[in-house]
């Protein structure tokens, strides 16, 4: 068995208080609540309202998770966001909140990988820790995706919520428990599936070159989806493999919450129960970066990891991007 690396001491979530539900989403484009509930598995999700941002969800995410992990945030060394859709291209969105908490000592950058960003952020801490065990840093998913989703498009406005999800880790306290391996994947020959085109330095504003449905997400919901399955497959069976386990070994899986469908092909492909298996997508939608860190607080206060279980959290998005974590709680 691998020596395990980063621990979780403590996570947070953070949600909007707004909610959009299918019915209101029937009131807006040509969708049904029964449409969205069978291809998709999603009631409702979560959007910000005036004054709410991604940096004050992930404030907020973190208060918390440094709260139930008893750590104050002058004991941070690293604040990682993983994130797609910052306040601002400059400064980071972990910048606003090292300023937000006073993590005066706290290196801070944020980390572009869609909705694996979490799990590679938690790679990312899981190295510093394994070099200093005693390093403290915060991980945080987070997200408002309501200002990146075209309204008039049904096939993608349906599907994405807002939050965020933190949670605050340091070095394995007996080598056991904590992240046993982390395994990133990504492949950028079918990255045009899935886009985001208007916000980088390529199309400047207002640039005609660029149609206005390129300033919100674009998605090829079917070619992802395929690519997803697999994807989310294989590096769940990789993690596995690495560590010479098998699925019923797994307490908990956690996987992106991007589809229901797509959560029960991984769920049948690796011969878990549905008690083994969490969702929360019907509340939150797909939530990206956020996704993983808010299922694992929720999991959590649910009490459905006790010490030594292993969870293994599998997530794919665009790019491609997408990675698995094994862990023991
Ligand atoms: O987090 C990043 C990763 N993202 C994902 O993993 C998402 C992967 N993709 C998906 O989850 C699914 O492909 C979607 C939920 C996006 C779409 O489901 P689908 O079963 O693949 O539907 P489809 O795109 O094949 O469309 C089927 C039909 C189409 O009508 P026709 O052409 O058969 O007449 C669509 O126009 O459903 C129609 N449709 C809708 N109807 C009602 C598409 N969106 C909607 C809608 N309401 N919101």
């Amino acid at each position: 068995m691998r020596r395990a690396g980063a621990f979780i001491l403590g996570t947070g979530r953070a949600l909007p208080s707004r909610v959009l539900t299918n019915q209101d989403l029937e009131r807006m484009v040509e969708t049904s609540d029964e449409w969205i509930t069978q291809r998709t598995g999603i009631k409702e999700r979560r959007v910000v309202a005036e004054g709410e941002s991604n940096s004050g969800l992930a404030t907020a995410a973190a208060r918390k998770a440094l709260s139930k992990a008893g750590v104050s945030p002058e004991e941070l060394d690293l604040i990682i966001v993983a994130t797609l859709t910052p306040d601002y291209l400059m400064p980071s969105v972990a910048i606003l909140v090292q300023e937000a908490l006073g993590a005066r000592r706290a290196g801070a950058f944020d980390l572009s990988a869609t909705c694996s960003g979490f799990l590679y952020g938690l790679s990312v801490a899981d190295k510093f820790v394994r070099e200093d065990p005693s390093r403290k840093i915060l991980v945080i998913g987070s997200e408002v995706l309501s200002n990146k989703t075209n309204w008039e498009d049904r096939t993608t406005c349906v599907l994405f919520g807002d939050g965020a999800g933190a949670a605050v880790v340091t070095g394995s306290p007996d080598g056991r428990r904590g992240v046993l391996s982390a395994h990133l994947r990504a492949d950028g020959s079918l990255w045009h599936l899935l886009t985001l085109k208007g916000c980088g330095s390529l199309y400047p504003p207002g640039d005609p070159r660029l149609p206005r449905e390129d300033y919100f997400i674009r998605m090829q919901g079917r070619e992802v989806f395929k690519q997803a399955v697999r994807a989310m497959e294989s590096v769940a069976f990789e993690a596995l493999e690495a560590n010479g386990l098998s699925p019923s070994d797994l307490t908990l899986l956690i996987p992106h919450q991007a589809n229901i469908r797509i959560i029960e092909f991984l769920r049948e492909r690796l011969e878990l129960p549905a008690e083994k298996v969490f969702v929360n997508i019907h509340k939150y939608g797909n939530t990206s970066a956020a996704s993983i860190p808010i299922a694992l607080d929720e999991a959590l206060e649910e009490g459905r990891l006790k010490e030594g279980d292993l969870v293994l959290m599998v997530s794919f998005g665009g790019g491609f991007t997408w990675a698995a974590v094994l862990l023991r709680w």
